[in-house]
C-alpha cells in the first residue's frame, strides 16, 4: 500500500473518530452542541478564507467543536500559535490541546468573552471565527457576543458566523455593522452560509 493510501485511510478513520464523538456529544447536549457532525470542508475552508494570514495578532476561534474550522486556519496559513480557541465541551478541549499543542485552548462559556479573553488576548484580534448555534440564543445575547467580540478585534477586522438558516444570524442592517453573507454552501450537510461582521 503506497504512503498517499495509508495517508487518505489516516485521515478517513479521524474524521470518522470525529463525528462518532460529535453525535455522543450532540446526544448529550442537542442546544449546545447545535449541529448533527462537524462541518464539512467547502463549509470550513469558505469560514476560513475570509482570515488574512498576514494579519498581525490573534485569532480567536468560538466553538471549534472537534475542529475542522482550525484545521482550514491552520491549512489557510494562520499559526497554530496565533489561535486563541474557545470551546465549553471538555472533551473537545482535549482533542484540541493533543492536536494544537501551540494554540491557547480556553474551556469556557463564549457567550461571557470580556471576562474569559480580557486578560488572555492582549493584542487586538485579527478575526473571530464563530461555529456558535447562535440561533438557539436569545437576540440581546448574540448583540451582546459580536459587541463584545469588537472590542477585542483590530479596526476591521471580521466576526465570523455560520448559520443553517435562512436569516441572518445578526441582523444585517445595523448602525456601524458592515454585514455580508457568502453564497449557499451546498456541500454541506446541512448547507449552510456563512456571514461576516465588521464593525465601521
Ligand atoms: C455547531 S458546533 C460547531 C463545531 C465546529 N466549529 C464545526 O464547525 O464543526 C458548536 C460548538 O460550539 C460549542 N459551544 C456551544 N456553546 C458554547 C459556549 N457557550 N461556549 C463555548 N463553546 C460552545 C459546542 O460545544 C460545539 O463544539
Amino acid at each position: 500500500m503506497s504512503f498517499q493510501t495509508t495517508l487518505s485511510i489516516a485521515r478517513k478513520n479521524l474524521r470518522i473518530d470525529d463525528e462518532v464523538r460529535f453525535i455522543r456529544s450532540w446526544i448529550e447536549k442537542p442546544l449546545s452542541i447545535g449541529a448533527v457532525t462537524p462541518s464539512g470542508r467547502v463549509l470550513a475552508r469558505t469560514m476560513a478564507s475570509y482570515v488574512d494570514p498576514d494579519s498581525q495578532g490573534p485569532v480567536i476561534e468560538l466553538g471549534p467543536g472537534t475542529g475542522p474550522v482550525t484545521e482550514a486556519l491552520v491549512q489557510h496559513g494562520v499559526e497554530p500559535r496565533r489561535l486563541v480557541l474557545v470551546e465549553f465541551n471538555p472533551v473537545f478541549c482535549r482533542l484540541l490541546r493533543t492536536r494544537y499543542p501551540e494554540a491557547t485552548v480556553v474551556q469556557g462559556d463564549a457567550y461571557r468573552l470580556k471576562s474569559l479573553l480580557g486578560a488572555i488576548v492582549r493584542d487586538p484580534a485579527a478575526a473571530v471565527v464563530s461555529g456558535l448555534p447562535l440561533m438557539t440564543k436569545a437576540m440581546r445575547t448574540r448583540l451582546r457576543l459580536m459587541a463584545d467580540a469588537f472590542t477585542l478585534t483590530a479596526p476591521g477586522a471580521p466576526f465570523i458566523q455560520f448559520t443553517y438558516a435562512v436569516m441572518a444570524p445578526i441582523p444585517k442592517a445595523l448602525p456601524g455593522v458592515h454585514a455580508k453573507p457568502s453564497e449557499l454552501i451546498w456541500l454541506n450537510l446541512p448547507p449552510a452560509r456563512v456571514w461576516v461582521y465588521r464593525k465601521l
